[in-house]
């Protein structure tokens, strides 16, 4: 289907089986965006790489209660259906799935799905529960919506690792792609939390990705020394009043386990603190020919 203005809302589980069943007997491919909504240009770009594969795409908006900790931002996460709606049309969907938290958890609800050892570390680490709240739903949602394809962020890097490994492990049949991390000028990743921050702390926040490209200055001029890497970063942002270092962590992209020797292609991956905000980043650097 073309790029349209006018998009169908659909809220039950029922209706949206049925639809994708329908789709399918009539070999249409199918397109899952799954978000939680209030879009930015990072959500719009996943539809629109979703729109250029697929012939229906599917945007699901659903604030995911089981992913979030009991201390936090569950009841603050910013929601504007009407608006995402708007947006969702105008970026190319074709449905927004938006299902109410007790159609998608009844009363005697009681499965998880558990990705064990790559949800560990990093964000896993700081936010117990987090990754097994995301699989289920997430594979909760491809039950529902039976896509031939699903795009994630690679924003959420260790989110889309994992749910990657899932795919592959519960056969699922669907095609994973990882869009690229859309940024602002300041280089601060986009983000629905980046609206908890003052306009002070938003220009702070630049500090994450100022870090990443530190590092990627230090590897490319030839340390190879992860540790060093790290305290370079560390003292940079720690320079920041309002920030707070969660975790930084070079790790080898596929596994991500943190390398002893930079001696090929690392993710770098951070949480930090801005005031009471947490933000979250990651970034490639690849050595050109993986020896010095
Ligand atoms: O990245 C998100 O927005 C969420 O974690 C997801 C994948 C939609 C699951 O709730």
């Amino acid at each position: 289907m073309e790029t349209q203005e006018s998009i169908r809302t659909v809220t039950t589980i029922g209706e949206m089986q049925a639809l994708s069943e329908q789709w399918r007997k009539q070999g249409v491919s199918i397109g899952l965006v799954p978000t939680m909504g209030y879009f930015h240009d990072g959500h719009l770009s996943l539809i629109r790489h979703a729109r250029q594969r697929c012939k229906v795409v599917v945007v699901s908006i659903f604030v995911n209660p089981i992913q979030f900790g009991v201390d936090e931002d569950f009841e603050q996460y910013p929601r504007d259906l009407e608006r995402d709606s708007r947006m969702a049309a105008e970026a190319g969907a074709d449905v927004l799935f938006a299902p109410a938290a007790a159609a998608m958890y009844g009363a005697t609800f009681q499965t998880a799905v558990q990705v064990k050892q790559i949800t560990q570390g990093l964000c896993g680490a700081s936010r117990p529960g987090h990754f097994e709240g995301v699989t289920t739903v997430v594979c909760k949602l491809f039950h529902i919506v039976k896509p031939h394809l699903a795009v994630f962020g690679a924003k959420d890097y260790q989110q889309a690792m994992t749910i990657r490994r899932m795919i592959i492990d519960l056969d699922f049949d669907i095609d994973l792609d990882l869009a690229p991390i859309v940024r602002e000028e300041s280089g601060l990743a986009l983000s629905s939390r980046n609206e908890y921050l003052s306009p002070e702390e938003r220009r702070e926040a630049a500090i994450l990705f100022q870090s990443l490209r530190l590092a990627e200055r230090l590897i490319l001029q030839g340390e190879r020394d992860p540790e060093k890497v790290l305290l370079a970063m560390q003292a940079m942002i720690d320079a920041v009043a309002s920030s707070k270092i969660d975790y930084i962590a070079l790790v080898d992209p596929e596994t991500l386990t943190p390398v002893q020797v930079i001696d090929r292609n690392i993710r770098i991956l951070l949480a930090v603190y801005i005031g009471k905000t947490r933000l979250i980043d990651n970034y490639l650097v690849e050595l050109s020919t993986g020896i010095d």
